[in-house]
């Protein structure tokens, strides 16, 4: 007996009614070199309730197609937060670091980019169970966001934690911290605002050095133009607790955008 096949899902429509897009923005803002795979992952219960229940309020989809003011982003009960400081991190992962970092800085709103829907479904549990209404968590590729969607200077501050390393040779092209992605990111901050990365492979810490101390937008925060030394307020993420389990060495780099 012939048994009936399910119908294919139609890989752009969202796994969860009213969550986020496949790919959001489609083939309209194609970028062939994408520092990340797609990464949809296997949802549990919990995270699924959380996206199919919390994405419609706080949820953003990278589609390129509008300007988004940040303000009315993170609008709550009492209304649009037009002086809110905004800070953009991407590449979150699980999201328990960026709650953290949220609930330590109520007076900061946290956008938060992945294309990791588990990822996508915790962050958004997290961010309701600890009563956080600073968190937006944004699905898609940042890069978009940042050039299609966020105003110039309209950022207070950018976060890079344990971005993919990409350590092959001919993966390199992946990384995200590049010069024209340092442009594309100072375009985007507010004078004094704070870039901060961290990695914890030595090739891209080196990279990033190097990069960053180039650009002519920003000024390395260390007074010896180094790394900087662990800050407190960073918790410990989960890539980093990986890497330390591999014994590798962390390195920070916070620098400020400055005035050109
Ligand atoms: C190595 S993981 C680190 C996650 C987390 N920061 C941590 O330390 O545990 C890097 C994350 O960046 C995301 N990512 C890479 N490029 C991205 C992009 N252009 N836009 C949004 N997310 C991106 C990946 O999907 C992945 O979840």
């Amino acid at each position: 007996m012939e048994r009936a096949l399910p119908a294919p899902r139609d890989r752009s429509e969202p796994i969860f009614p009213g969550g986020p897009a496949a790919d959001p923005a489609g083939s309209h803002h194609e970028r062939r070199i994408r520092s990340f795979r797609p990464r949809r992952g296997r949802v549990t219960p919990g995270q699924g309730e959380a996206l199919r229940r919390l994405w419609p309020q706080w949820g953003l989809d990278i589609d390129g197609l509008r300007r988004i003011d940040l303000g009315e982003l993170f609008a709550t009960e009492a209304g649009p937060r037009p002086d809110l400081p905004v800070l953009l991190e991407i590449g979150f992962g699980m999201g328990e670091a960026t709650a953290q970092m949220a609930a330590a800085d109520p007076g900061t709103g946290i956008l938060a980019a992945d294309v990791h829907t588990p990822g996508q479904g915790n962050l958004l549990a997290l961010a309701e169970r600890n009563g956080l209404d600073n968190v937006r968590v944004a699905n898609g590729d940042a890069i978009i966001l940042l050039r299609e969607m966020l105003a110039p200077a309209s950022l207070s501050g950018l976060r890079v934690f344990f971005p993919d390393p990409w350590p092959k040779k001919r993966h390199h092209k992946r990384r995200l911290i590049q010069p024209e992605f340092i442009e594309l990111a100072a375009t985007r901050l507010k004078p004094g605002a704070l870039l901060h990365c961290a990695t914890d492979w030595e090739p891209y810490a080196e990279q990033m050095l190097e990069v960053l101390s180039a650009s002519p937008a920003f000024d390395n925060t260390q007074a010896d133009g180094g790394y900087t030394p662990r800050p407190d307020f960073r918790p410990l993420t989960k890539f980093e607790g990986q890497g330390l389990d591999k014994g590798h060495l962390v390195h920070d780099l916070i620098f400020r955008r400055n005035d050109t």
